[in-house]
């Protein structure tokens, strides 16, 4: 897919993997607001959401979906978006719990991608980038959790094209460094 065909897409989804709401990741995640013009910015906030486990039944090989229908209206926004925003405080080197229990409910999409021959079940090429926060210096940690991502959602027709850390949130936060890394994620893709 060429570069301007993503540039007319304007469906911004936000998954909020956050729970601090005066904490560094929403404090990118503003950042981010503030300098982006799009059409339709929507938010799923996963630790305000209750929403089932994936319990490995299965029931998506045979079905294409989830027995669980708590995440439809997810799904759909997911499925739409062209542009994802994934935001995580770094927890123990990982992306904080909720944030992983959501990726394991993408399992229909897995499914999906083996039953139809490597087919992506969502046709749309889309990007995504990641806000994180780490009370150290967090950047060996945002590498496995890029890493987590990019294998994660293979199957979602999603590529990931930057991410911003606010590091060393112990001490002295690194706020004017993330931003400006998130200016430049921007400036790449003409979001301004
Ligand atoms: C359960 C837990 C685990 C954490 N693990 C790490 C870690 O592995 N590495 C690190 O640098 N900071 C760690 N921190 C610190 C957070 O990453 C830091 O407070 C960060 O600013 C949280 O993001 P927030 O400000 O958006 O809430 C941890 C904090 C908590 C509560």
């Amino acid at each position: 897919m060429k570069q301007s065909d993503f540039m007319k897409y304007k469906e911004i989804l936000i998954v909020d993997g956050t729970s601090r709401e005066n904490g560094y990741t929403k404090k990118l995640l503003e950042f981010f607001k503030s300098n982006v013009n799009a059409e339709n910015v929507a938010t799923f906030e996963a630790y305000k959401e209750s929403f089932n486990f994936c319990d490995g039944c299965n029931f998506c090989e045979s079905n294409e979906h989830c027995k669980f229908k708590d995440l439809d209206a997810f799904m759909k926004a997911f499925e739409a978006a062209d542009l994802i925003v994934f935001t995580t405080p770094i927890y123990n080197g990982m992306m904080s719990a909720p944030m992983k229990a959501l990726i394991e409910r993408l399992q229909p999409y897995y499914a999906y991608f083996y039953k139809h021959n490597k087919t992506q079940k969502i046709e749309k090429r889309r990007r995504a980038i990641i806000l994180a926060s780490s009370g150290r210096d967090g950047e060996e940690a945002l590498q496995y959790i890029e890493a987590q991502y990019k294998y994660a959602f293979s199957i979602t027709n999603i590529e990931f094209i930057g991410s911003a850390l606010c590091n060393f949130t112990d001490t002295s936060a690194n706020v004017a460094k993330a931003e400006e890394k998130i200016k430049n994620i921007l400036e790449r893709m003409d979001l301004q």
